[in-house]
């Protein structure tokens, strides 16, 4: 154990260099004044930049392996996924010509990166580490670590879809934002969140994927639901994302929208009823049902009770009439 333990710092250790490596890169690279005006024409501060240690991994298949010139680090670099192996077992840079989104765990440590092509035509656009002894995408959230230092001054943390968004919003003083990793919000995201924050606000784009990750968010939220815990979700128009956001309508502008963000319960109980018409007696019946498998997820409390509460304003039915139903079969006696 003592050994796996110096062997893990041993990898964070290296993270860190490659962050540093990629940093430097930025400035002192050949190339580094495309990087530069690419950053400048994103919006981006030299400040933030700093922030995030935004870096630069030149072209070329072997600079972190002519950086480090060690067989050992070879080893441990492709053990991280910084380094990549092809057929003929021939190892190679896994990111080059990218801009660099260091990704911290929450105490900052460097576990993994994500990597922006900075023309249209390259693909894919971002290229993140792979799942690595020290790096699971379905538990990290990138920014954590820049949120935590900021949330004596915040109420909630807000979790968006990229790297971009993050920075962006960070750089007009909405310091709370967290990205998943190209994933959805899992459940151990939605855990790991409320023991730093009692509120949630999801933000999403405006349109059908957007739609279809705040329900998945909303799945993954209901069985977090202790009392004093709040969810909301804030949708973006179409075309829109919390970065090209605040850069039009700028801090003030973007906080509106957060204060304007949707409940959990309203966002549930709309989005049940566009699977049932509540205005016939057999779509009432229907929603009940559908809002069956939700409201059980919930842990006992006052929050289950009140969403109770609500379906029985919706379908017309007494608290005691629905929870008749809800009660699970008993087991069949054989
Ligand atoms: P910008 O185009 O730089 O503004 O990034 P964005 O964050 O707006 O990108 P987008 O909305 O397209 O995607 C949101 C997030 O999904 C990104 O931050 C990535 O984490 C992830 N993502 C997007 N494109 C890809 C891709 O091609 N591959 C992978 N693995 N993830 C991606
Ligand atoms: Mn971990
Ligand atoms: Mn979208
Ligand atoms: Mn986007
Ligand atoms: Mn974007």
């Amino acid at each position: 154990a003592r050994q796996q333990q110096q062997q893990r710092k041993t990898l964070h250790d290296l993270m860190n260099s490659c962050a540093d490596y990629f940093a430097h890169q930025l400035y002192q690279h050949p190339y580094a004044q495309g990087v530069q005006d690419y950053i400048l024409g994103r919006g981006l501060t030299e400040d933030t930049v700093h922030t995030f240690q935004i870096g630069f991994a030149p072209p070329g298949w072997d600079n972190l392996i002519q950086h480090f010139r060690s067989e050992n680090t070879n080893r441990a670099l492709l053990k991280v996924g910084m380094l990549t192996q092809n057929d003929n077992g021939r190892i190679y840079d896994r990111f080059r010509n990218r801009l660099m989104f260091p990704i911290r765990d929450i105490k900052g440590r460097v576990i993994a990166f994500g990597g922006r092509v900075m023309s249209a035509d390259e693909k894919p656009k971002y290229l993140n580490s792979p799942e690595t002894p020290i790096f699971h995408k379905g538990h990290e959230l990138y920014g954590l670590y820049e949120a935590r230092k900021a949330l004596k001054d915040f109420d909630n943390i807000i979790i968006v879809e990229g790297y971009m968004d993050v920075v962006a919003l960070a750089q007009h003083g909405v310091r709370n934002a967290v990205a998943t990793l190209g994933t959805a919000t899992s459940e151990t995201h939605v855990q790991r969140l409320f023991k730093q924050t009692s509120e949630i606000v999801f933000c999403f784009d405006g349109d059908e994927a957007g739609r279809r990750a705040a329900i998945r968010a909303l799945t993954n939220t209901m069985s977090s639901l202790k009392d004093g815990l709040q969810a909301r979700f804030l949708f973006l128009p179409d075309g829109e994302d919390p970065d090209t956001l605040v850069q039009k309508e700028g801090h003030d502008g973007f906080m509106r929208r957060v204060k304007q963000a949707q409940s959990l319960p309203d966002f549930l109980y709309q989005h049940l009823q566009t699977q049932a018409d509540i205005s016939r007696l057999d779509g009432k019946a229907r929603l009940a049902s559908l809002a069956q498998g939700w409201i059980n997820k919930v842990p006992e409390g006052f929050m289950k009770q009140l969403l109770l509460n609500q379906l029985s304003n919706l379908v017309g039915l007494s608290i005691e009439q629905i929870e008749q139903q809800f009660k699970p079969e008993p087991p069949s006696v054989p």
